[in-house]
């Protein structure tokens, strides 16, 4: 089959590989019809997480057709839609039937796990396409994908529903919803969100849905920003204006109820300590660059909480502990739970209370994955979302 394979920095190349198999009974092959680029993909695409492969298949947000099912693969059939979570979870160990899906303590197998444990503590759970620290699974970004406790994750799509409507219920979605509801979103708070990509502008819609007051938006790309104001957002280009400035002086000098860093680890700007995380990274003292997490722990006012959906790695340094310890702020955090969300949030589509359509700028053939990459890296303001279609000869 064909598939986008990862080979190192900014170098990914879609290949002749072998098709995937069933390997235990709990698994389904999927035919893949549809499958986006993340921005967690960049990370992977620049070089910044640690234990990829050359070879390694990426991908981990997708959907498609059941072709083949483990013998004990109940719930699904042969020639089912189903839209896959990015996380692989058993559906039956501690963290699991407490509904924590990405803590699963049985989906990254024994010779992996001990890259997450010895960085974190604990293992983390198998994630599609995302290094060998999450399980070394292949990922949908490719014609056919296995999919691991089929039972557990995928959701079955109705006909009536295009596949655009539907993908993002595999990551980004339940990823901005779930930072809206880390929130603890009160009646009449205000959020800030920094970050207006697809992460973010999920968080927005979400934490408006859920009774936000305003919600203000930060990001610098005109595009990207003016998406943000169409669901409602007040905006603040962070190269135009001071973001702790602007957001004191809209809030009466409180500051924020509550603050998602929709960023993560590769913040942008040429701020004294981005710059300075930059220069730490080169020399590999420094794995992360957090400066959003730094602005908006000042930022959130005494007593508010802090919603981290953006991607962190490793270890930062000059993080304002006392801040966060002074003014007695919550955080909360996660890779996201997508199977609890999953019921919730696929109602609410077909009911049309959430439209997701409005995020993508472009649809590309697999073959044109690569281009896809660069494009989602390097033209941002155009390029809100990148769905890549296995079964497209060229672009339609
Ligand atoms: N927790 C999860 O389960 C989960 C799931 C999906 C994605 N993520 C993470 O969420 C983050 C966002 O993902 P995305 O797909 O929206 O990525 P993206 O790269 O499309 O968007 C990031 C946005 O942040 C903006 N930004 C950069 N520096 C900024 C700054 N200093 N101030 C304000 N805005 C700034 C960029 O301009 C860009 O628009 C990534 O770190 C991704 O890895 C987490
Ligand atoms: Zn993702
Ligand atoms: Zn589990």
């Amino acid at each position: 089959m064909r598939a986008l394979t990862w080979h190192g920095k900014k170098d990914v190349r879609v290949e002749t590989v072998e098709d995937p198999a069933i390997v235990n009974p709990r698994d389904v092959i999927l035919k893949i019809t549809s499958t986006a680029i993340c921005g967690s993909d960049l990370h992977l695409y620049d070089g910044m997480i640690p234990s990829m492969q050359a070879g390694d298949i990426l991908g981990h947000e997708f959907m498609g057709e059941v072709v083949e099912t483990g013998k004990s693969v109940t719930g699904l059939r042969k020639g089912e839609r189903v839209v896959v979570p990015f996380v692989i979870a058993c559906g039956a160990c501690y963290h699991c039937s407490r509904l924590q899906y990405s803590a699963c303590d049985n989906s990254n197998p024994p010779d992996k796990a001990d890259i997450s444990e010895t960085l974190y503590g604990h293992q983390m759970s198998g994630l599609f396409g995302y290094s060998h620290m999450t399980g070394g699974y292949a990922g949908g970004q490719a014609e056919y994908v296995r999919v691991p406790f089929a039972d557990v994750g995928p959701i079955a799509v109705p006909d009536d529903l295009e596949d655009d409507e539907v993908l993002f219920l595999s990551d980004i979605l339940p990823t901005g919803w779930m930072a809206a509801e880390n929130c603890e979103i009160e009646e009449g708070d205000t959020v800030a969100v920094w970050g207006c990509g697809p992460v973010g502008l999920f968080a927005i819609q979400s934490a408006l849905m859920m009774g936000a007051a305003r919600v203000i938006a930060i990001d610098h790309y005109p595009r990207r920003l003016e998406l943000a104001a169409g669901l409602g957002a007040q905006t603040i280009d962070y190269t135009t204006a001071s973001v702790l400035e602007a957001l004191l002086e809209m809030t009466g000098g409180i500051g924020p109820d509550a603050v998602i860093d929709a960023v993560g680890m590769e913040s942008h700007g040429f701020f004294v300590d981005n710059v300075y995380d930059r220069a730490k990274q080169a020399l590999m003292l420094e794995t992360d660059r957090p400066h959003v997490l730094r602005e908006a722990l000042m930022a959130c006012r005494k007593g508010g909480r802090v919603s981290i959906p953006g991607v962190y790695g490793g270890l930062i340094d000059k993080f304002p502990l006392g801040a966060l310890m002074q003014k007695g702020l919550t955080v909360k955090t996660g890779q996201t739970h997508v199977q609890r969300y999953l019921p919730l949030l696929l109602e609410m589509i077909r009911e049309k209370r959430i439209d997701t359509t409005f995020l993508i700028s472009h649809r590309l053939p697999l073959e044109s994955a690569a281009e896809g990459y660069r494009m989602f890296a390097e033209q941002q303001n155009e390029t809100t979302k990148v769905i890549l279609k296995p079964g497209w000869e060229q672009v339609q």
